[in-house]
Formats: structure tokens, sequence, C-alpha cells
């Protein structure tokens, strides 16, 4: 029997540090290891400790690296990979000048699976081994992106995208075949390996009543699946929505009244809210994530962290790909870090580190899977240089402890930094 044994500075979670101090939420042993085997994490321990005890397992020696749990990426579209950074516009013109003629694309099969193929390496480069994703109407676009995990042994959730209205030709489906088509994708990769399907209706303006109803049935069908959609993002936005959908009494209302709000939902976004739809989101349980470089990047708005965590809200952390400006999910926290600035709290790089992966877990239910480094968890898990560049290193010389580090390669961090990666205890990268 293999064993592997990961050594560096290990980090694992014992609690959220939103909601404990950090002496009771996070671990650092800074002389520690991670024993592998079968795919799962085995032992947790010192490197001392554990060489003794398994003699012949093979030594991964990461020096100074930090050892943590591998990037979990809550929200992205990556049929959107080709169009990111585009400019100049807001939601509603940004999604009709840029993303949808891209996304009729995926009626190829051979353009999905070079999209899947080439999304999957730049987000393993960045550390990212777990991704919720948006595919498009195409099952073409959704069988890619599973295939292409399936390949690479990855854990990811995903679904086609429902639209029946407010979509050009060629990505618009009807309510029939949109549950018609959800439910075959659904059969044919939830809990396959590790596949979790999501039920996708894009947001309230690109489907009907009936379809958001049709959907919500799907979901109360197969309630151990995702649901995600998108959530109040621009205001904009939001007084479409209040056109199209009079009798609601907020945006959350038309998810609600349709069966679509509940555990094991997932609202990106989710910036502009009502007190009314917090505490239905919070009683509901459902999951917001939160996308900072997609609203700054498209000019949505200030999500307020600080405030929904602690009204015990649970959120996770996400690119939003190609909304978002970057697949890099060390990106994602710096720009989390300067919008906690905007709305008045600094998040601690512990907090940005545990949205990145325990949080977008929690998000996920998948939280007795992957998102930390605990004894029968995956071994989803990432080596991170806190000294990858001269601008860096510099900075790290001069740190007081280990978070100062961290949080340097936090803010100016990219793929460099990120020194190897094994999934499922195979070593993908480095
Ligand atoms: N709202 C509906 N669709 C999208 C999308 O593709 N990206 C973002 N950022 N918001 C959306
Ligand atoms: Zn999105």
């Amino acid at each position: 029997m293999t064993e592997r044994l990961i050594c560096g500075q290990v980090l694992s979670w014992q609690g959220d540090p939103f909601a404990r101090p950090l002496a009771d939420s996070v671990r650092i042993d800074s002389n520690g290891a991670v024993l592998v085997r079968e795919g799962r994490i085995a032992a947790i321990g010192t490197a001392a400790q554990l060489r003794a005890a398994h003699p012949l397992a093979t030594i991964e020696a990461m020096g100074e690296a930090l050892i943590l749990p591998g990037f979990i990426d809550a929200h992205a579209h990556y049929p959107q990979t080709a169009i990111i950074a585009s400019w100049g516009k807001r939601l509603i013109d940004w999604l009709n000048t840029y993303t949808f003629p891209e996304e009729t694309r995926f009626a190829d099969p051979d353009y999905a699976r070079d999209v899947a193929a080439r999304y999957f390496d730049l987000t393993l480069a960045e550390g990212t081994t777990t991704i919720c994703s948006f595919c498009t109407i195409h099952p073409e676009s959704v069988d890619a992106f599973f295939a292409e995990a399936e390949k690479r042994g990855q854990r990811v959730a995903g679904g086609r995208t429902c639209m029946d209205r407010n979509a050009p030709d060629g990505l618009r489906d009807d309510v029939q075949s949109a549950y018609d088509e959800s439910l075959a994708l659904l059969q044919k990769w939830h809990r396959r390996g590790r596949a979790t399907y999501a039920v996708t209706p894009r947001f309230s303006p690109t489907s009907t009543p009936e379809q958001l109803d049709s959907l919500g049935a799907l979901w109360a069908a197969h309630p151990d699946c995702l649901m995600q959609t998108h959530l109040s993002e621009q205001t904009d936005e939001i007084a479409w929505v209040r056109d199209l959908y009079p009798e609601a009494r907020d945006y959350l209302d038309t998810y609600e009244t349709h069966g679509l709000l509940g555990p094991g939902a997932l609202f990106g976004h989710a910036i502009h809210l009502q007190p009314r739809e917090c505490d239905r989101l919070r009683e509901a349980g459902a999951a917001l994530v939160h996308c900072p470089t997609s609203n700054t990047f498209i000019g949505s708005g200030l999500f307020d962290m600080a405030r929904r965590k602690a009204e015990g809200q649970i959120v996770g952390l996400a690119t939003d790909t190609g909304g978002g400006s970057s697949f890099s999910m060390l990106r994602t926290m710096a720009a989390a870090y300067e919008i906690g600035q905007l709305t008045g709290t600094p998040l601690h790089a512990a907090q940005l580190l545990w949205l990145a992966t325990a949080g977008s877990a929690q998000a996920l239910r998948m939280e007795g899977q992957i998102g930390n480094l605990q004894v029968g968890h995956e071994a989803d898990i990432i080596a991170l240089d806190l000294t990858s560049t001269p601008a860096i290193a510099q900075r790290a010389a001069r740190a007081d402890d280990i978070w100062e580090q961290v949080f340097a390669t936090i803010m100016m961090g990219d793929d460099r930094a990120v020194k190897a990666v094994w999934i499922a205890g195979q070593k993908a990268r480095g």
C-alpha cells in the first residue's frame, strides 16, 4: 500500500475564524506532515512522528511551504474562459455583448471539450482543486465539464444553465426541454465518482415563472443535488426582476415561491439584499457566494462579508470567471480583503483562507469531504510557497509571524506561489 507523507507548515481548521478567536480556529504546525493513503488523509502530525511511524512512505518535502487544503471556487462559468477580461460593460450589456455569443459556441462538443481542458489546466495552476460551475444550455457543455473533471479525479459540481426567455436564439430552451435535459444530465453525472449535479436556472430574468417552478420540482425530487443561480448582483437587474415579477415581495421571492430556496441552494453575488431576504436565506440554510473580482470588474457593488457572517449566513468565495477578472483564488482573496476595507472591516488572512477552503466547502455541502486537512478527508492538498517572488520574499523577510507572511502572498501572489498540488492524494502539479 503506497503512502505519501507531505511535509511542511501544515494548516488545519479547528473552527470558523469568523465565529471563534484565531487561536481556537486554526492550527499551523511548522514542522508538520500529512499522511495520505488511498486518496484520503490518513494522519496529521509532526513530520518527525509520522516519518518514524511510516518509514516506507514516499516523502514530499515542501520545506517552509504552507500545506493546506486545495482552493474551492464556489461559483464560476467555465464557458466564459475565453472572454474573461472583456472591457467596458455592466451586467446586462456584458451578458448580451460578450457572454451569450460565446456561450452559443458550446453547441460544438469539440469546442466545449477544448475549453473545459484549458479551464482545468488554468485553475489547477492556481491551486484550485474543486469548482462549482455553470455550464451552458447545451448538454455537450455539461458532459465536457464533468468528463474533464473525472479524467483528472477532481471533485466538482456543475449543471446545465437553463434559460427560456430574454436570451438569444440558440441559447433558449423551454420548460419541458430544460427539465428533461437537466434530469438526464443529473441521472448521468450526479454522484458518479466525485461529481455533484447542480440544478441551474441562470437567474430570474432569463426564466419564466413556469421554468423556475419546473426546476424547483426537479430539485425537490433530487434534494441532495445543489441548486445554483444569481441573486441581487446589480441594481438595474433588481429593477428588471421587479418588472418581470410584479407579484414577488423581492428578488429572493422569485426563487422562494418556486421551490428554489433551501439547504444546498447557492446564490452568487447577493450584494443588495433586503432584511427579509437575509432572514429567509439564513433560516433556509442557503449559501451566498461572494465574487469580489467580478463585483468590482462589472461594477456591481460591495458585498458586506463581516455583516453577513456575523448574522450567521453561510458564505463561500468564488472567482465568477469570466465576469470575475481572474482564475486565481489568491487574487480573489485579495479582492475580498479590499472590499472588506471598503465596507469597514479588514478580513484577517486566516478568514480569507478559510473562505477559500472550508467556507466554500460548507457552501457546497462538502465539508465532510474537502476543505480541511483532517483525517478521513479527501486528500486535495496544495503547497504554497510564501516567498514566491522577490517582492513577496522581501516582505515576508520582515514579517513578525506566519500570518504576515501568508497575507503578503494573498495580496501579491499568483500561480508562482503554487508549488505543488495533489488531487485525491496524487501529485497533479509541482
Ligand atoms: N447573472 C446572470 N448570468 C450571469 C453571468 O454569467 N455572470 C454574472 N456575473 N452574472 C450573471
Ligand atoms: Zn455567475
